[in-house]
């Protein structure tokens, strides 16, 4: 399984004492792309439970789901 994702940020986001949970006394840090809150997790992730492990996908912003097949680059040439 893999996933395509877009990011805007051209740069890193530096973490520091408040970004702890609390609660938790930890940070997660988001490693599917999916969740609102990026760069840390929100569960956004139990979208992928059931991704198949030999196909692609894209989600949309309203969270469906789509296989992708190939993807095209704009300097491609068949
Ligand atoms: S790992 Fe991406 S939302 Fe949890």
């Amino acid at each position: 399984m893999s996933r395509l994702v877009e990011l805007e940020a051209n740069g890193p986001r530096k973490l520091d004492a408040d970004d702890l949970d609390e609660q938790k006394g930890d940070v997660a840090i988001c490693q599917c792309g999916l969740a609102e809150t990026f760069p840390f997790c929100d569960g956004s992730h139990r979208k992928t439970r059931d991704e198949a492990p030999d196909k692609r996908y894209v989600y949309d912003e309203d969270g469906t789901r789509a296989v992708v097949d190939r993807v095209v680059r704009d300097n491609d040439s068949e």
